[in-house]
């Protein structure tokens, strides 16, 4: 890999739609057919089928909100550092939220969160080939002027802060974090980017109520490990959970 390609920016390219399914599944759509490459943005009004992280439905009002997927060839991540991907895109999201709102945070393992309220996530779908991540499709949901929900632990951009946002000025300041986030990727800095994400971690070194599939219980948050995994301490004993073992209460 020679050096130009670890520095120069990615070049974003928008391809905006009315409707679509879902722009991870166009995307992936896109990839098969061979017609994407890093930094095609797809962007639309309106999902009909709108996805969410463990097969769950996202809904989000027609034209109020941020439904995107980014297309990311990060062929110089080695797969064992693939959360930092992820740490990295939400670090993105964060950074575009946390500047027009306080009390921001990110909620485990892709979620952002005002005020204990979940206003932004991201379905991150990458595609393996030997030791390394072939293509990344990140679908990016942030609601943003939306005023009304059918979910109580749903919030908008505009109902936290009374304000009404341009969509597409919004969209071009999250590219613009993605890229800045994904160069860090690209130097290696994973350390910044590992401390930066527990920063603003949502329940860090909180005790809280957990739930397993047999039980609930008390824990307190240590951290997020190289593998992506939640670390809680119950007790004397540190725990590792995977992100369909465990939520948080
Ligand atoms: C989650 O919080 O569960 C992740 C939500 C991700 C939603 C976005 S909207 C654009 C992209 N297309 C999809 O179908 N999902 C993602």
């Amino acid at each position: 890999m020679d050096i130009n390609s670890l520095t120069q920016s990615v070049q974003f390219k928008i391809e905006h739609f009315k409707v679509v399914t879902s722009t991870n599944t166009l995307a992936k759509q896109r990839l098969s057919q061979g017609e994407a490459y890093e930094g095609l943005v797809l962007l639309t009004n309106k999902q009909t089928e709108g996805r969410g992280q463990l097969n769950s439905v996202w809904e989000s009002s027609a034209g109020e909100n941020i439904m995107c997927s980014v297309i990311l060839i990060p062929t110089f991540l080695p797969l064992v550092q693939q959360t930092y991907l992820n740490m990295a895109i939400c670090l993105a999201m964060f950074d575009t939220i946390n500047k027009y709102a306080s009390n921001v945070y990110i909620k485990w393992p892709n979620d952002i969160y005002i005020n204990n309220k979940k206003v932004a996530g991201l379905l991150l779908e990458n595609a393996i080939q030997g030791n390394t991540i072939k293509y990344s499709i990140a679908g990016i949901g942030i609601n943003v002027n939306q005023q009304k929900f059918n979910i109580d632990k749903a919030t908008s951009l505009s109902t936290q802060t009374n304000t009404n946002y341009i969509l597409l000025d919004l969209l071009n300041e999250l590219l613009n974090n993605i890229n800045n986030r994904y160069g860090q990727l690209k130097l290696k800095q994973w350390l910044a980017i590992f401390n930066e994400y527990h920063k603003h971690l949502l329940g860090l070194n909180k005790l809280l109520t957990f739930k397993t599939q047999n039980e609930q219980f008390e824990g307190t948050i240590l951290g997020v490990n190289t593998h992506g995994q939640l670390q809680v301490k119950r007790g004397d004993e540190v725990l590792n959970f995977g992100v369909k073992e465990i939520s948080m209460l």
